[in-house]
């Protein structure tokens, strides 16, 4: 094969390439050229019988004219791709009047949005967030508050007991958020100020009552907390959160087994035509229990009620949700219905009302 026979298939090779209308035709031109049976390849092929002088220079010849090939399909290949963007963009039109379609957003439960304002209040407080488990087992949820054997509350009509384990015994659903306080003094040193805010379950249900509902616990744990610092704490706690300045408080004498003293607290309010207000009139709701912390409690938790002692609370979240945003029905908010969700929840991300009602600094 002369000089001039190579020239020859190289401008056919190439003018097929550039000729190609469209990349089916394009891919034609590559097979013709490099594919198996292609041209260039079957002269590679022929090397071997190339007299051995002048292999090297042909091979050399073939090598420039493949890379010449191959730069040469992709270049037309970008070529036709250009064109056919081009087509599109000519033909294809967004209708930029259209108006945009609605984005579906979804809302915070009034519980999850008063959980945050809870622990927001508490928070700039100093008080930590604790969980604990929603199965808690007889030591944490009864024995370690020092309730005893015979309460009432241990009973089966009140409490969710799961199945008889081997040894006899029967873990609880935890019926109230106390069992937190237990489980932070045994793993924690004081000084101690935590909240807990959540699920708890009573075998209730009614007009004021749900199984499962929440709470807040609250747990000041240090040498010197006493029963003023709990008022003072919980007043400023409602005006922040009810976010009326003065709204008034009351104090009532009360039993729990492991506070002593103990107390439930009351906030006034009026219930004029059926509509209830925060922080008017001549009327009062209870809302939490609360108390210094029994020394048998402190005891079962290796804690010398000689050197230390402190306050607790607990607040049902419901309760104050209602009462803050004018829910009238409980039974409502475990109804799961869209309509309810979208009437009384808010827009997700609204720091804004976290901060609203915050206690000034
Ligand atoms: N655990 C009590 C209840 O569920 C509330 C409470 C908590 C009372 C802490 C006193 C101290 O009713």
């Amino acid at each position: 094969m002369t000089a001039q026979d190579l020239s020859t298939i190289r401008g056919a090779l190439l003018g097929e390439i550039a000729g190609a209308s469209d990349l089916a035709g394009l891919e034609r031109a590559r097979v013709a050229a490099l594919g198996k049976k292609g041209r260039l390849t079957e002269l590679m092929k022929g090397l071997g019988q190339v007299a051995a002088e002048e292999r090297k220079s042909r091979g050399a010849e073939l090598n420039a004219l493949k890379g010449e090939i191959e730069a040469a399909l992709n270049a037309q290949k970008a070529k036709l791709e250009d064109a056919d963007l081009d087509a599109r963009l000519r033909t294809e039109r967004v209708d930029i009047t259209l108006p945009a379609r609605p984005e579906a957003e979804g809302r915070l439960h009034p519980i999850s949005q008063t959980i945050d304002e809870i622990v927001a209040i508490f928070g700039a407080m100093g008080f930590k967030v604790a969980e604990g488990p929603d199965i808690e087992d007889d030591f944490h949820n009864f024995t370690a508050l020092n309730i005893p054997e015979d309460h009432p509350a241990r009973q089966m009509m009140d409490t969710f007991y799961l199945p008889e384990r081997p040894d006899g015994s029967r873990l609880v659903l935890r019926t109230h958020t106390s069992p937190v306080q237990i489980r932070t003094m045994m793993s924690q040193k004081p000084p101690i100020r935590i909240i807990v805010p959540g699920r708890t379950y009573r075998c209730d249900s009614d007009m004021t009552h749900t199984p499962m509902f929440h709470q807040v616990e609250g747990l000041v744990i240090d040498k010197t907390s006493h029963m003023g610092h709990l008022k003072g704490c919980l007043a400023d706690f409602c005006r922040a959160f009810f976010e009326v300045p003065d709204v008034p408080i009351r104090f009532r004498p009360s039993f729990f087994p492991f506070v002593e003293p103990g107390a439930e607290m009351d906030i006034g309010c009026s219930r004029k035509g059926g509509e209830l207000k925060i922080g008017a009139g001549d009327d009062w709701l209870e809302i939490l229990g609360c108390g210094m912390v029994h020394p048998k409690v402190l005891q079962y938790c290796n804690l010398n009620p000689a050197e230390y002692q402190g306050f607790a609370f607990g607040m049902g979240i419901e309760r104050v949700a209602m009462l803050k945003y004018g829910i009238p029905d409980l039974r409502t908010f475990y109804e799961a219905d869209l309509r309810w969700l979208r009437h009384y929840g808010f827009p997700a991300l609204e720091v804004a009302t976290l901060v609203r009602g915050l206690v000034p600094q």
